[in-house]
């Protein structure tokens, strides 16, 4: 292949070869963009599309520049006048950016958005990690309570629900207020301080630049310091701890099953209080579903008011992965209500004309127009599983009359051609009224 596709990427097809790539069929896609569509408008979050590319800046100011993504996985380029942009990582700084740009906190006081999209990082292609993924979030803005922390963390498991997914785990922790973290990062720093020598290059490089995310590190040498790392849960001021009581209780009352996870800490540096990690037992080493948490302090440090919010994303690719794990049902492909195999010009002619009159009234109609021998168009219609099938030529057009085939039950009967239309509106009404 002279021209294959970029590493890290790929297509999204109607139709995929390969059983274990079924993934990634554009049916399922929509169908699970269906389901996130009619979710997120049922609990009152309306779409916002923000482009593909920002300034490279607002990523580096809200995403934090000590940020594996801001450091080492993004897309970064100049344009022809020089401006250094970036092919978005991630979808919560471009939403933020536009809300203050757009002043929209002068709309209403709480604005609840989501989006569905892709999103591009330079990682290490693997099962379940791509250079672009596409990501379902939905941020909430305006809002300090622990109440709205658990619509949205109710909000993602409740998609998973309804996708079906099982054995799933939901991580909660907090990273508190800055107060806590300062207090935090120095009994970190006294703790890995002893440890320095024997973790991994990536971790000591933590150590001086952004020492909480260490305790991310998934490198077997760091372990050992990390399970015996002290916990955030010590160093919570008396507001973080009771935010993070009553997100606890909340999550309690709703019957969700959740564990705190203290070592939860997330790679993006905007988090305060919350943090949550929704991870399913069937994917391998990449299990996490999604992901979020609070992150109060961002609207301002983008220069807008200082104003709350809280969100989440979720992966597209590994929801669909772990719902082919499970052998989960998709919709079956649309199909055809009626196929029409016209033989010669004149029969293509009527054909066109009856396949576009069903189509202007919503009835799905498919004519071959491959020129292939009856046989292969036969097959076709087959492999698109028709309603009916209706193959026409000079003897069918010369006595007026055609055998309408019913594909399912292999019962054929003759029809007037000058009824045909009106034939197959009243058969299709039957069909979806009967
Ligand atoms: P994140 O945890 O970086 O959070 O990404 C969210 C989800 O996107 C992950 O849980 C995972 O399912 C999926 N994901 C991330 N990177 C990849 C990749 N390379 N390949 C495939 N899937 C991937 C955020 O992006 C935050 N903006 C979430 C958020 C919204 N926090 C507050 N509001």
């Amino acid at each position: 292949m002279e021209y294959p596709i970029p590493k890290g990427v790929f297509d999204i097809l109607p139709e995929e070869p390969q059983k274990e790539d079924a993934w990634r069929n554009s049916n399922h896609w929509q169908y699970l963009e269906g389901v996130i569509r009619e979710l997120a408008r049922e609990y009152g979050y309306r779409e916002i599309r923000t482009p593909i590319f920002e300034r490279t800046e607002l990523f580096v100011r809200s995403v934090g520049e000590s940020s594996d993504i801001v450091s080492k996985e993004m897309y970064t380029f100049n344009d022809k006048a020089e401006r250094s942009l970036t092919l978005r990582p991630e979808g919560t700084a471009p939403v933020i950016r536009s809300f203050v740009e757009k002043q929209l906190h002068t709309q209403r006081p709480v604005q609840k958005f989501f989006y569905i999209g892709p999103m591009f990082r330079y990682e290490r292609p693997q099962a379940g990690r791509y250079r672009q993924h596409h990501q379902f979030g939905a941020e909430a803005i305006g809002v300090c309570s622990a109440e709205q922390d658990v619509e949205l963390i109710d909000l993602l498991t409740e998609l998973y629900r309804r996708l079906g997914l099982k054995n799933l785990k939901v991580a909660l922790n907090t990273v508190g207020d800055a107060n806590t973290r300062a207090q935090y990062r120095e009994a970190l720093q006294t703790h890995f301080q002893q440890y320095l020598p024997r973790l991994s290059s990536d971790s000591q490089a933590r150590f001086s630049r952004n020492i909480m995310r260490i305790l991310d590190s998934k490198a077997p040498e760091d372990q050992e310091a990390i399970a015996a790392a002290p916990s955030i849960l010590d160093f919570l001021s008396s507001e973080a701890r009771a935010h993070f009581e009553k997100v606890c209780a909340l999550l309690t009352t709703i019957g969700l099953d959740w564990e705190v996870s203290p070592r939860l800490v997330r790679g993006l540096d905007y988090y305060n209080h919350t943090v949550f990690e929704i991870s399913s037992s069937q994917l391998g080493a990449q299990n996490a579903l999604g992901g979020g948490g609070r992150y109060d302090g961002l609207i301002a440090t983008l220069g807008g008011p200082d104003l709350p919010s809280v969100g989440f994303a979720t992966g597209l690719e590994r929801v669909l992965q772990a719902m082919e794990k499970q052998g989960m049902q998709f919709p079956p492909d649309p199909r055809p209500f009626i196929y029409f195999i016209p033989l010669g010009d004149r029969a293509r002619e009527e054909c066109m004309k009856w396949t576009t009159a069903l189509r202007h009234v919503h009835i799905p109609a498919e004519i071959d127009l491959s020129g292939k021998k009856i046989q292969t168009c036969l097959q076709t219609a087959n492999l698109l599983h028709t309603v009916f099938c209706l193959v026409l030529g000079e003897d069918e057009l010369r006595s007026g009359q055609a055998q309408l085939k019913e594909m399912d039950t292999h019962h054929s009967k003759q029809i007037a051609l000058d009824d045909l239309v009106g034939h197959i509106i009243r058969s299709y009404q039957r069909k979806i009224t009967p």
